[in-house]
């Protein structure tokens, strides 16, 4: 278990399936994070057990939980390549109730750490919508860097919206997070 400061993260049990269906068939859950709704509504459940307890080799998926041990949503990892050292990183708060209120930007950090010292990352990336403020801003409390921006990439509710793309190195991590995490300084 990786144990932040509100959050921990472990990986995925079947028992969490119940509410990754539920917030895989959620409109407003599906809009932020990928904006393919309603592509994603057609996962059934079973779907989704294949999906995210098979897997596949290429991604690393866990759970994130709140300081009573409740699951308010999923993190993880992918597009691995090893001579550069780089993945990218993937996050959603399922559980609504918990957007705006810092859970993400500590998971994101408490598996940032995670990812550069113990998997030796040297690199993580990620990319996003325009719209998405809130994800922009929670990345970059994280450490993430704006990149670049791909324009019109994306479609949103009837719109055209730029992607943006993010990074964070290794070194400017630890230069702003250390290797322990406050639970453990
Ligand atoms: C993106 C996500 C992981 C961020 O986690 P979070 O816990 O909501 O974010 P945090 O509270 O840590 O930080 C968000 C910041 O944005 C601010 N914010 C929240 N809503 C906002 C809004 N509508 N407009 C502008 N800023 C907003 C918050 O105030 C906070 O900034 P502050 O700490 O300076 O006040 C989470 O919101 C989520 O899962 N959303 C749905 C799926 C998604 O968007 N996934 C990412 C796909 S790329």
């Amino acid at each position: 278990m990786l144990k932040g400061l509100k959050t921990s993260i472990r990986p995925i049990e079947e028992e969490d399936l119940d509410a990754m269906h539920q917030w895989y068939n959620d409109q407003e859950v599906n809009l932020w994070s990928s904006g393919a709704w309603p592509l994603n509504t057609m996962l059934n459940k079973d779907q989704i057990a294949v999906k995210f307890l098979d897997g596949s080799p290429d991604t690393y998926r866990y759970v994130i939980l709140d300081q009573n041990n409740l699951l308010i949503g999923t993190i993880g990892f992918k597009e691995i390549n090893i001579p550069c050292r780089t993945a990218t990183l993937f996050i959603v708060l399922g559980n609504k109730a918990y957007w705006g209120k810092g859970y993400g930007t500590d998971s994101l950090i408490t598996f940032a750490r995670y990812l550069f010292t113990q998997w030796n990352f040297h690199r993580i990336s990620l990319d996003t919508w325009d719209g998405n403020i809130r994800a922009i801003k929670a990345y970059e409390k994280a450490g993430f860097k704006i990149e670049g921006r791909q324009r019109e990439a994306r479609f949103v509710l009837g719109n055209y919206h730029d992607a943006i793309l993010m990074g964070l190195l290794q070194n400017e991590f630890l230069a702003l997070y250390g290797i322990l995490s406050e639970a453990e300084r």
